[in-house]
């Protein structure tokens, strides 16, 4: 069976086809970051009038790059939440029509569901169980996997999640829209050593997460530096890599303690910042010894994207886990 698959839970919009048997087929992507960058966040009103802009013209090139026409599809799957009500509704409402007028089932997604099962789309595949890090904007959680729809929930941020971490700092330190990836080009050129910043909850014994005073940490030494006349080229950048290096810390830490708890060897990392170098190359050095491996999303899918979307609904079609009555509509995950 062929999927089609809708994400527009925020500034992108991603459309995409993946077969239950073949895998993904063909997917494309809008990313409003040039749009939102201006205002130093995503603008939601904004945000919904772009996804409608892009969302028929992404499913034209999706079909034609796969080679598809429209009676190949054989179900149709949207982003149902979490996400930016009125960006969500677009996804939806589109997947809804589509379903609709060629009498298919409309598989509603969790986004969250999507990031973390989308490693599962690189080579080579991980096999179940595994222990997650979803790492996104809005999300940090620990997550073992034990198969589609067999999620139990480890250890969670009890404030800011490491994505938005990224991003406040940015912010607090000048850097542009969206921070994360701004703020670790400019760790390259910096000392991770010169700043001295907190590891919250390293120790903490469980597998929670807390970003919030690494944030006004951050803000203490960028007001420190304004007081003493600015925070120059060098000390932005040195404050850049600190901030970096405490975030990896932190979840290297805690993912290997999961991996440690659990008696698992594979650690899957999903969500936004899974694409951080660091993380990576921490990750990857740091379970070597363990003889555990890290999973990794193709770059390019680690952020929001369609095929993550397309890709859970077939995972849950192959496990039974969807419902494919085409007259069965609704708005499935709560936004
Ligand atoms: O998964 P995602 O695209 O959207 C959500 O569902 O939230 O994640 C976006 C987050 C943003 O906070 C962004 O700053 C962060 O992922 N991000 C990064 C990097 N690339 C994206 N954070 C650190 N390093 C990166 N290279
Ligand atoms: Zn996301």
């Amino acid at each position: 069976m062929i999927i089609l698959g809708f994400e527009s839970s925020c500034d992108e919009t991603g459309v995409a086809a993946v077969c239950t048997e073949r895998g993904l087929l063909a997917h494309a992507l809008h990313t409003q970051i040039a749009m939102h960058q201006e205002y130093g966040g995503v603008v939601p009103e904004l945000a919904s009038r772009d996804h409608i802009r892009r969302v028929v013209p992404l499913t034209r090139q999706v079909l034609e790059d796969a080679g598809l026409q429209m009676s190949d599809i054989g179900a149709v799957a949207y982003t149902a939440g979490p996400g930016l009500a009125g960006a969500l509704l677009v996804g939806a409402s589109v997947a809804q029509s589509f379903a609709w007028s060629r009498h298919l089932p409309a598989i509603g997604i969790h986004h969250l569901e999507g990031h973390l099962l989308s490693p599962m789309l690189a080579d080579p595949r991980p096999d179940f169980p595994f222990v997650a890090l979803l790492v996104s904007g809005g999300h940090t959680q620990l997550m073992r996997v034990d198969g589609v729809g067999r999620y139990e929930l480890l250890g969670e941020t009890l404030d800011d999640a490491a994505g938005e971490a990224f991003d406040k700092s940015a912010k607090l330190m000048g850097l542009g829209y969206p921070g994360g990836p701004a703020l670790s080009r400019l760790a390259g050129s910096g000392d991770p050593t010169r700043f001295e910043l907190p590891r919250p909850m390293l120790h903490s014994g469980d597998l929670d997460f807390s970003f919030s005073g690494l944030k006004t940490a951050v803000l203490t030494r960028v007001k420190a530096a304004e007081a003493a006349g600015g925070l120059d080229e060098q000390a932005r950048a040195d404050l850049a890599a600190a901030t970096q290096a405490a975030i990896v810390d932190v979840l290297a830490a805690k993912a290997i303690k999961a991996l440690k708890q659990t008696g698992l060897k594979r650690l899957v990392v999903a969500g936004g910042v899974g694409a951080n170098q660091l993380l990576r190359a921490k990750l990857d050095a740091a379970l070597k010894p363990l003889k555990a491996r890290a999973y990794f999303p193709p770059l390019e899918l680690c952020t929001d994207n369609g095929a993550m979307i397309a890709f859970a609904a077939a995972e849950r079609v192959k496990a039974g886990l969807a419902t494919l009555d085409p007259d069965a509509h609704g708005f499935t995950v709560k936004p």
